[in-house]
């Protein structure tokens, strides 16, 4: 068994192994004729439970040839130019690269002393970033597993700082147990569940956060912002945090940086950009402006996997003052005991809610080092693009109203029937058209609700994506869904 380790001696095989699966996707990849083959969860299920996990194949080639029936077959693929369904992108090859070394050389992020020079490329990373933000040297920051944990990575040194905060300022000795139901979050009614998610596990309660309505833009309306922060303060409660969304999951809405950067500043709020889909634009050589006024926020979450075409996992969270980070701190003797930190000796585990932790960075460095971060941009910019053109082409297409023009690249749309159809059969043929045109493997979507309506999504990350593509799959969804409403209708008749 020995010889399936990875060391001196295997490296040979080592070389093989990998070659033979690398070769295996990319003749997968190169004859790709749909984003998916359209099986079902039933068809799928007996097919790996049927593996007997307890006879293994020893043989890498064979395992391969099994993999081709168990998953790659029928995998989802994101760089499918139809494939138009969630926040995922195509992924460069410099990153996949990286991917392919940081797994065989195996570092992990916690310590310096399993890690050195990782440690300092994400470190280096981390200073790029926060530079493109706009922070200052003081910036700090630490890769994480993604948008979800970087928000709630943020929301924790956002309420260990209000607390902090008010303690400091009560008249009287507060239990912080006192000041805990007491915080509120405020962000917009098309935030990210994250944000929700992070006031619960944060011992907060989803009641935390409270909604502020968006205008017709989808953008955080900043004159209710003010009221609702106003009345938290008029309550004897504290605004702990103010989250402005950079690129909403569904609209690619970008929140008034500025305007909210100020208010949450007037209440001594902090305030935290979710920029998690948005980041693509710091590196956009034409829409960077886009993001003026994060180097305002306190906190940014970055989500290299969303817009900067890395491989999952890859997404960072940044703060404009490094003390900020010690909440997450804890030293243990025989991981990171603070003797460590007075001789400076870089270890991650500081700063990160995670222990153990990939080498994520080195997927970005390798794209840095062979692209370049305006390659990165402009292929975020041909998306936006794309985008732009996708909306004239629903807005001029009867069979469909369209949301919002966009500011990034996502499409929220629905079918609408001719004449009189009640609004719930509306609904169930949108609902009807996303699922079957899943089924065909023909192209993905995502939906989404809007004021309650059923509604579809093209959420476009591949550049390679053309209008062609989209005015394929409109005609594809108007097919299911005049199909749909066509056996309804006759069934009740
Ligand atoms: C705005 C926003 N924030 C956070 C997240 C969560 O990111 P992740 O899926 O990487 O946890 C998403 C995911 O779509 C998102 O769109």
């Amino acid at each position: 068994m020995r010889s399936h380790l990875l060391n001196e001696t295997t490296a040979d095989d080592y070389r093989r192994c990998v070659t033979e699966g690398v070769e295996r996707v990319a003749a997968k990849l190169a004859s790709t004729d749909k984003p998916h083959t359209g099986i079902s969860v039933d068809e799928l299920t007996p097919v790996i439970a049927g593996i007997d996990l307890d006879r293994p194949l020893n043989d890498p080639a064979a395992v391969l040839d099994e993999l081709e029936e168990v998953y790659l077959r029928d995998a989802v693929y994101f760089h499918h130019p139809r494939y138009l369904g969630h926040l995922n992108c195509p992924v460069v090859i410099p990153a996949v690269l990286g991917e392919a070394v940081l797994s065989a050389v195996n570092s992990s992020l916690d310590t310096w002393d399993q890690s050195i020079g990782g440690t300092l490329i994400e470190r280096r990373l981390i200073d790029w970033t926060a530079g493109r933000i706009g922070f200052g040297a003081g910036a700090d920051g630490v890769f994480t597993s993604g948008g979800s944990q970087s928000n709630f990575h943020a929301l924790l040194l956002a309420r260990d700082e209000a607390c902090r905060l008010v303690m400091k300022n009560s008249e009287r000795e507060l239990p912080k147990a006192e000041v805990l139901p007491k915080l509120r979050i405020f962000a917009s009614e098309v935030s990210h569940f994250s944000v929700k998610k992070s006031a619960a596990m944060l011992g907060l309660g989803y009641e935390a956060v409270i909604p502020v309505p968006v205008d017709r833009t989808k953008q955080m309306d900043t004159s209710v912002l003010a009221l609702e922060l106003e009345n938290c303060v008029r309550e004897g409660l504290f605004p702990m945090a103010v989250v402005a969304t950079a690129g909403t999951t569904d609209f690619g809405s970008i929140d008034p940086l500025p305007e909210i950067a100020r208010l949450a500043a007037e209440h001594s709020a902090w305030m935290h950009v979710d920029a998690a889909y948005g980041c693509g634009l710091l590196v956009s050589p034409t829409r960077r402006h886009l993001l003026d006024g994060i180097e305002l926020a306190d906190s940014v979450t970055v989500d290299y996997h969303k817009s900067f075409f890395q491989p999952v996992s890859s997404s960072a969270v940044l703060v404009r003052d490094r003390d900020t980070l010690q909440h997450a701190t804890y030293h243990a003797d025989y991981l990171n005991p603070r003797r460590m930190a007075e001789e400076r000796i870089p270890n991650q585990v500081d700063k990160s809610i995670q222990t153990t932790r990939r080498f994520d960075a080195l997927k970005l460095w390798m794209t840095l080092r062979v692209m370049g971060a305006d390659g990165i941009g402009e292929l975020f910019d041909e998306v936006c693009a794309l985008a732009a053109e996708g909306w004239k082409l629903i807005d001029a297409d009867p069979r469909f109203e369209v949301v919002v023009q966009p500011q990034l690249s996502t499409l929220v749309f629905r079918y609408v029937p001719a004449g009189e159809v009640r609004p719930d059969l509306v609904d169930e043929a949108n609902l009807h058209a996303r699922k079957a045109l899943f089924a065909s493997g023909e192209a993905v979507v995502a939906g989404t609700k809007v004021d309650g309506d059923q509604y579809l999504k093209f959420t476009l990350l591949n550049p390679q994506t053309t209008t062609a593509d989209i005015a394929a799959v409109l005609d594809l969804l108007a097919a299911h869904a005049e199909q749909y409403l066509g056996e309804s209708l006759a069934f009740a008749s």
